[in-house]
């Protein structure tokens, strides 16, 4: 089923699960920690990518969904910020797995309201065809990120940030 609300609550849940794997790690646990959360990190920048591409200029047509449109996609912006802030910390550093309960914080406010809106993703806006056709295109941006090593994904998109 490529439903387009499905398709992304799947992402949601997947990355409920990493983070509860994460917020469980330890300073000992560096190597996984990076591999998990550079895994994750490229599968959510995909999924970002994948709305504000395909996902929400078809919402921002439909009034009642502008704002909230607006809003999901600045909290796209603070949820990088904040990832790219735990990938350059030292993933042994005594204070990264507290440092994950602010990015985690703005997900569940964010998933919440994805959820609400995109899960129905409004029968009464859009037709099934449609709503069918959003979802492989999100799916198909998603791939595209997940289909680069982690390595790549790091330099391409985990530059450092200007001071
Ligand atoms: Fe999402
Ligand atoms: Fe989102």
């Amino acid at each position: 089923m490529s439903n387009v609300g499905w398709r992304i609550k799947v992402g949601h849940d997947k990355y409920r699960v990493i983070f509860a794997k994460l917020f469980r790690s330890k300073e000992k646990d560096a190597a996984m920690r990076e591999e998990l959360f550079l895994t994750y990190v490229r599968d959510l920048y995909g999924h970002h990518d994948g709305e504000e591409r395909e996902v929400f200029p078809a919402m921002i047509k439909v009034p009642e969904f502008r704002e909230t449109c607006y809003e999901l996609e600045m909290e796209h912006r603070a949820m990088k910020m904040l990832a790219v802030e735990l990938s350059e910390l030292g993933y042994d550093h005594k204070t990264w797995v507290y440092r994950l309960a602010p990015l985690y914080a703005i997900h569940n406010i964010h998933w919440d309201k994805e959820e609400k809106f995109l899960i129905p993703f409004s029968p009464e806006h859009f037709t099934n065809d449609q709503i069918e056709a959003l979802g492989e295109k999100f799916d198909a941006v998603v791939a595209r990120y997940n289909a680069m090593s982690l390595q790549d994904f790091k330099a391409e998109h985990l530059k450092p940030q200007q001071k």
